[in-house]
């Protein structure tokens, strides 16, 4: 991929802005009005416009006029409907995709079935890199487990937040139930080649959990092609699904019908509305389903995964490494002589879509970035413990401008060391 030249001056950003060929997608989103940079899309993406209009529809015509009629009039296959759009997003088939309940409850229904079905096989690997809900749920499994299952963490490379493939490849071996990973990890945005510990794993036996959170609309996926396993992921990053809007679980095709979920809800069941008090598993992939889906927030998906159908996976990924090469440019000419470290790895191909910066006072340059005070922008990146501010590109709305504009706002704030003026204390939200 051949990057722009870039130049240390705001008219860069200006052109860059100029020649971006998905700048209008912009347009298709919420703003208030204020002056606010928002670098927080891998956390919660931006409100797009028709998710406005739909979620409107949704309550006052399909709720409030139709009632119950409306289950029949579309909400019933809408999780379908919504699953083949994310599966084409991730590279998966129609059919191995479903959109229920959270990132957490999918992990443990996958995690638990694959247990299940590697039997004799003692030990699940995963790395110290994984968000913290992925760790508690297989620390869960393994608590209940009876059968001796044993965490095994693979460890980062000291200072460049990335563990090395044979570093994780070493510590699997025929003993290995699980390997389960982050494919794009939380603080650093490391990003694993995931076809090489697909290979890894399967000579070995083992199967393989991948949680797309920070991976899905923010890199290409192939995960058919890729031959993975399973897959967990959220919605409400770079998808632009909305807060706690539902979660998605990936099962290859060739695991459908041997793997048993541990929950049998009545929404997994052949027939719900047989009502047949024997649960016969549904055929295919709604089988991991369990519960009655969350419409509105089901609903209130779609817009943000049309958007990202329209703009084209590739197309957003190419401008998301043009972006975060940006910001690291900036970063190492502005930043770093004022005690910065990164705490993401430098080579775009083992790099998500966001950047994160170390530095000992984070919390509190975080913080006066938030702020809007005396005409400057509120900045709005996010803090992870216990010193990475991240910084969140979302090409679908995020600027070169911003970027320029949030990096010298950066610089000037722990220049004059406004940050001080800002407490410690944590929010319960950070
Ligand atoms: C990588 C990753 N996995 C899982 C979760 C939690 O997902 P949920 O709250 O949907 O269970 C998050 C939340 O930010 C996350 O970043």
């Amino acid at each position: 991929m051949r990057l722009p030249d870039y130049t240390y001056d705001n008219d860069c950003a200006l052109q860059l802005d100029e020649k971006d060929d998905l700048h209008h997608f912009r347009n298709k989103f919420y703003f208030s009005g204020k002056d606010q940079i928002y670098l927080d899309g891998n956390s919660l993406g931006r409100l797009p416009l028709a998710t406005q209009d739909l979620l409107h529809n949704n309550i006052n015509a399909k709720w409030g006029n139709e009632l119950i009629n409306s289950w029949n009039q579309g909400w019933y296959e809408l999780p379908e409907t919504i699953s083949r759009k994310i599966a084409s997003i991730v590279g998966a088939g129609e059919d191995e995709i479903a959109t229920c309940d959270s990132t957490s409850i999918n992990l443990y229904k996958l995690a638990q079935a694959a247990l299940n079905r590697q039997k004799g096989r003692t030990q699940i690997v995963s790395d110290e890199l994984n968000f913290p809900t992925d760790l508690y749920v297989l620390q869960s499994i393994i608590s209940r487990s009876g059968n001796n299952h044993k965490l095994v963490i693979a460890p980062s490379n000291d200072g460049d937040n990335q563990v090395r493939t044979e570093e994780l490849s070493g510590l699997i071996n025929e003993n290995t139930a699980i390997v389960m990973l982050s494919h794009v990890t939380f603080k650093s945005a490391f990003m694993y080649d995931m076809q090489k510990i697909n290979e890894i794993a399967h000579r070995n036996g083992a199967i393989v959990i991948w949680d797309l959170s920070h991976a899905a609309g923010a890199v290409p996926l192939q995960l058919s092609a890729s031959d993975a396993d399973l897959a967990v992921g959220c919605t409400y990053k770079y998808l632009n699904g909305g807060p706690g809007s539902p979660a998605f679980l990936y099962v290859n095709k060739k695991l459908q019908n041997e793997l048993v979920p541990p929950i049998w809800g009545w929404f997994g069941e052949q027939q719900p509305f047989d009502f047949n008090p024997q649960y016969r598993p549904a055929h295919g992939i709604r089988k991991f389903m369990v519960g009655t889906p969350p419409i509105l927030s089901l609903a209130a998906v779609e817009p943000g995964l049309n958007l990202i159908l329209e703009a084209g996976i590739n197309n957003l990924r190419v401008k998301s490494v043009s972006q975060t090469e940006y910001l690291i440019f900036l970063a190492k000419r502005f930043l770093l002589p004022l005690g910065f470290k990164f705490g993401s790895p430098l080579d775009p191909k083992a790099r998500g879509s966001h950047v994160s910066l170390q530095h000992p006072e984070s919390y509190r340059i975080c913080r006066a970035l938030i702020h809007p005070i005396d005409g400057h922008p509120a900045v709005i990146p996010d803090f992870r413990a216990p010193d990475n501010i991240r910084f969140g590109i979302t090409p679908l709305y995020t600027t070169f401008s911003e970027i320029y504009r949030a990096v010298r706002r950066v610089e000037e704030i722990v220049k004059i060391r406004l940050y001080e003026k800002y407490s410690d204390k944590r929010n319960a939200v950070t």
